[in-house]
């Protein structure tokens, strides 16, 4: 405990521009049940997958006895719908009686007791998204001391049922409150995607001070469609973007929709693949009981977990845009390098795609790279400094290739 207080003096003094909490300094991992179990909570006709202490100590079991929690995936969070209709006696929040009936601080006992970290949703509004009590301005600090005293490690404050004046209170007051509690507990502002997601009406310097995490844009749903739209979005406006995020602060494009049914396992493996050059967090939302191996397998790929988590927490950016190809590059530790190049084109066979160190702009390379294929975990070879480099992209497809410097 004593190295603690240490650690925190020191990330302040290497990054004064994030929130003082000292946490995430790489982005969070871990699992979330919106995507898959949304908003169900008739648990008469569907016990095993309406959101309860029941499901979300099934997750936690399986996050601790699979192995996941080894390779980073360490929050358990609640999304919405884990309230009771109405505040108790002295207007604190608590948990729906009949899907809760032990309380959120024995889940988040539980969750502890597993070597894993427990996170709350709340809303900056009357009510959340699916119509709970939400946070208001005057409940901020109640709501904070209750996250608090529940041991509660990472709140999500959502902006529904909430306007720009409210939020710009609210938000920022959130963040003091938090603090002031005495817990760290990681703070993920949907703020920005109430308003746009861009300035002048999104302000990322003060984001960086106050949150840990933020949605920038509206919500993933389970298509390519919609996950296409999302990475052209962070790739049309990564001026902005990619500068807001760093060590502390980051910047979310949502849950992973890899394990449901909406992606092939191509497109699964794009969202991973630009995730990972996002610098994005990495929160499941599947079912972990049945998951398939295919998509286990992506999920725990350790090589893209790898450049995801980079110590340097620079996101990388979009670098060409060539007909249905585009080059996305990531520069990491020790000069190392993630190159996601990615293929939009639908309903062909798989395309050539032809590159070398000085197009990708590796203006680095001293003599040379190892070159990895992080997908198929294979190693590709030992590329010098003006080598080509040449494979094929599948259609809706990714290759994400990891450079390692020639020693
Ligand atoms: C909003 C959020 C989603 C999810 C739902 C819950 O739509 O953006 O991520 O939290 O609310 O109602």
């Amino acid at each position: 405990m004593a190295l603690l207080p240490l650690m925190f003096v020191l990330g302040l003094l290497a990054d004064a521009s994030s929130l003082d909490n000292g946490l995430l300094r790489t982005p969070p991992m871990g699992w979330v049940p919106w995507e898959h179990f949304r908003c169900n909570t008739d648990c008469e006709k569907e016990p095993d997958n309406c959101i309860s202490e029941r499901l979300i100590k099934m997750m936690v079991d399986r996050l601790a006895e699979d192995g996941w929690k080894e390779l980073g995936y360490k929050y358990v969070n609640l999304d919405d719908c884990w309230a009771a209709k109405e505040r108790d006696s002295l207007g604190r929040l608590q948990a729906n009686a009949s899907r809760f009936p032990s309380g959120i601080k024995a889940l988040a006992d539980y969750v502890h007791a597993k070597g894993l970290k427990f996170g709350i949703y709340s809303d900056l509004g009357n009510l959340t998204c699916e119509g709970y009590p939400g946070t208001t301005l005057d409940t901020i600090e109640t709501d904070a001391k209750t996250f608090a005293e529940w041991g509660v490690d990472m709140l999500k404050l959502d902006g529904c049922f909430s306007n720009s004046s409210a939020r710009a209170a609210g938000y920022p007051k959130m963040s003091a409150a938090l603090n002031k509690t005495g817990r760290w507990i990681v703070y993920s502002c949907s703020w920005p995607a109430y308003e746009g997601g861009l300035p002048p009406k999104v302000n990322y310097t003060l984001l960086g001070q106050i949150c840990n995490l933020w949605r920038n844009f509206g919500d993933i749903e389970d298509s390519w469609g919609s996950l296409s739209r999302i990475i052209k979005w962070y790739g049309d406006h990564q001026d902005t973007l990619q500068p807001a995020a760093g060590p502390g602060r980051w910047n979310d494009p949502d849950m992973l929709l890899v394990g449901n049914s909406g992606l092939s396992l191509e497109q699964a493996k794009v969202q991973l693949a630009l995730w990972a050059i996002l610098a994005a967090p990495l929160f499941m939302s599947c079912n972990l009981r049945t998951i398939s191996a295919e998509a286990r397998d992506l999920l725990r790929n350790p090589l893209l977990i790898y450049i995801d988590q980079d110590p340097l927490g620079v996101p990388g950016r979009r670098i060409a845009k060539s007909g249905q190809f585009e080059v996305w590059k990531r520069g990491l530790v020790d000069h190392q390098y993630g190159i996601a190049v990615l293929n939009n084109g639908t309903g062909q066979t798989p395309r050539p795609f032809v590159t070398s160190l000085d197009l990708l702009h590796i203006l680095d390379c001293k003599t040379g790279y190892k070159i990895y294929n992080v997908l198929d975990r294979s190693f590709l070879g030992e590329y010098r400094c003006n080598a080509t480099l040449s494979f094929t992209v599948a259609p809706t497809g990714v290759v994400l290739l990891f450079l390692r410097p020639l020693s």
